[in-house]
């Protein structure tokens, strides 16, 4: 950091002079950050508080930041280690870790159109991605993000406990394909086998921060749930997966040139719409590294049996909004 950007910072320290505010924007997840310049450094005290909105939140969404590739590299560094993605198209040279999306009627969309949370495939599971907007369509090419902590929220108490214990195997099967036919690409194949192998994840996690309790299986790299037949634990995913569907837990953004947004690996799934083809659609993204996912421990109290989405006290009258059926006056019903 140059001597005037250190000054800088001290004397926002000092003075407590940061214009940091970050509001809520979606009932689930979503916090709008402004009064933060990201191409400008960034004091100790703001990443805390941004780390800590970033989980409560499970995305953090910064409009209008003209930034270059070393500073998006330079804010994901201040929240660990930054992933090198084995598959995704990424700058090379000294900047592995940048992935760029380059998407045109040269080079259609590949892979991203499926329910995920990022890398699962790994054993230590990413913390957070960054994906920074350079050059975007008027309309088309929104990604949709679901809270995987209220999709847990939203289960029966029964469902809760079945699930509880879990695990899952995860792969890069989504990538497979990428190596061809050949005898070479099946070679390339056994190779990325040896260093990616199926790894198993609890299906109900503990976010770390949060200490929520999140669904944590996605239709890109989950391939079964460990113990079961195969026909149960295709069953049970499916159902799993679609709660990613539920619109109550999603949250859609349309990207503007130059907003970044900062999402929670460890709590919720995103989706990008391929809707924009042919039309230009050129992202940035970098993905910084976590721990291996932790098992939520305590099975869920079987007392209650509580309906999904809608959590209404058993006392709670009035339910149906008013909605009753209406009896004529000679007591025939209409
Ligand atoms: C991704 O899955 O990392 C890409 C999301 C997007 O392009 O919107």
């Amino acid at each position: 950091m140059s001597v005037e950007a250190e000054t800088a910072l001290a004397e926002r320290a000092r003075t407590g002079a940061s214009t940091l505010k970050i509001e809520q924007c979606g009932a689930y997840l979503g916090a709008k950050v402004t009064g933060i310049d990201l191409s400008k450094p960034v004091s100790d005290a703001e990443i805390a508080a941004l780390a800590q909105a970033h989980a409560e939140h499970g995305l953090l969404i910064f409009r209008d930041q003209d930034m270059s590739a070393s500073d998006l590299i330079a804010f994901g560094k201040r929240f660990g280690p930054l992933t090198v993605h084995p598959f995704a198209p990424n700058a090379g040279g000294a900047t592995p870790e940048l992935i760029t999306f380059r998407n045109d009627e040269n080079n259609p969309p590949f892979g991203t159109d499926c329910w995920h949370s990022d890398e699962t495939f790994r054993v230590a599971t990413p913390m957070g991605t960054m994906l920074r907007a350079t050059d975007v369509p008027a309309f088309g090419g929104d990604t949709m993000f679901a809270s995987m902590a209220a999709a847990w929220d939203g289960l029966s108490d029964r469902m809760q406990h079945f699930l509880s214990g879990l695990e899952a195997w995860h792969d890069f099967k989504v990538f497979k394909p990428l190596f061809g036919e050949s005898a070479e690409g099946r070679k390339r194949l056994r190779e990325f086998e040896d260093i990616y192998p199926p790894t198993l994840h609890p299906v109900v996690t503990q976010h770390p921060v949060t200490n929520r309790k999140v669904i944590f299986v996605n239709p890109q790299f989950t391939v079964a749930i460990k113990g079961m037949d195969e026909a149960e634990s295709q069953a049970l995913l499916k159902q799993l997966y679609e709660l990613a569907l539920t619109p109550e837990y999603q949250y859609r953004h349309h990207w503007k040139n130059n907003t970044l947004i900062f999402w929670d690996n460890r709590s919720t799934q995103h989706y990008a719409v391929h809707d924009y083809f042919p039309k230009r659609r050129y992202m940035e993204r970098v993905t910084i590294g976590g721990t291996q996912p932790l098992a939520a421990f305590e099975p869920a109290d079987l007392k209650l049996v509580r309906n999904r989405k809608a959590r209404k006290p058993d006392s709670f009258q009035g339910q149906y909004a008013g909605h009753a059926p209406k009896k004529a006056g000679d007591g025939k019903a209409y």
